[in-house]
């Protein structure tokens, strides 16, 4: 079976991913649902995939500590530059999105499912290669009016779920139409 590419994004009511310095204050806590939601997720994925300034937002949560939320699995950072990584289970690739899923596709053991984490950038160049194959989206119930939107297209997908979890966010779920 092929790599499932499955996007796990939150936005907010008006479609941001993050605020224009490309903060994410504005995200509720989770709770109690959604925290099971996230780590039953986290739990069916083998990779995480993220561009470069995702990454560095993420570092910054740290605030300078060895912090990072995705030990267990293997990371990858997309980037042209030459970025210093502290940790084995972060690596860095400058292959196209194409590229980077066919070694995915050919790796043994084989690899099933990769959370590609965000951001925008990264997100579009793998939906403009028709690579996403399934969308998780979560939305809050605020608008934050600029910012950062996750602008992808979303009619090359089936509308297949969509609740609500927890009082914080409603999501929908989208799998790529199946264009065989
Ligand atoms: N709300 C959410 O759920 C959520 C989730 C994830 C992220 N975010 C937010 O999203 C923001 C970042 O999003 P963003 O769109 O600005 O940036 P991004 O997609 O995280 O990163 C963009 C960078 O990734 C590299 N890159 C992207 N596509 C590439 C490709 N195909 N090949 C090689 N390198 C590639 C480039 O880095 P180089 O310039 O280093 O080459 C590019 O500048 C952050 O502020 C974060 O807080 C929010």
């Amino acid at each position: 079976m092929p790599v499932t590419i499955s996007l796990y994004i939150c936005s907010s009511s008006d479609g941001f991913i993050a605020d224009k310095s490309g903060g994410v204050g504005w995200l509720p806590p989770m709770g109690d649902e959604a925290q099971k939601n996230y780590e039953d997720y986290f739990a069916s994925v083998d990779m995480v995939i993220m561009g470069s300034r995702s990454y560095q937002k993420v570092l910054s949560f740290g605030m300078g500590s060895n912090y990072w939320p995705y030990e267990g699995k293997m990371s990858w950072v997309f980037t042209k530059q030459d970025l210093k990584l502290e940790r084995d289970d972060v690596k860095v690739t400058s292959e196209d999105p194409v590229t980077f899923v066919d070694r995915l596709n050919a790796a043994t053991p084989p690899i099933n499912k990769v959370w590609l984490m965000g951001g925008a950038e990264l997100t579009k160049s793998f939906a403009a290669a028709n690579l996403i194959d399934e969308v998780i989206l979560f939305t809050v119930n605020k608008a934050i009016g600029e910012g950062i939107p996750l602008g992808v297209d979303l009619t090359p997908f089936d509308q297949v779920d969509e609740g609500v979890m927890g009082e914080e966010f409603k999501f929908k779920i989208y799998r790529r139409k199946n264009t065989a």
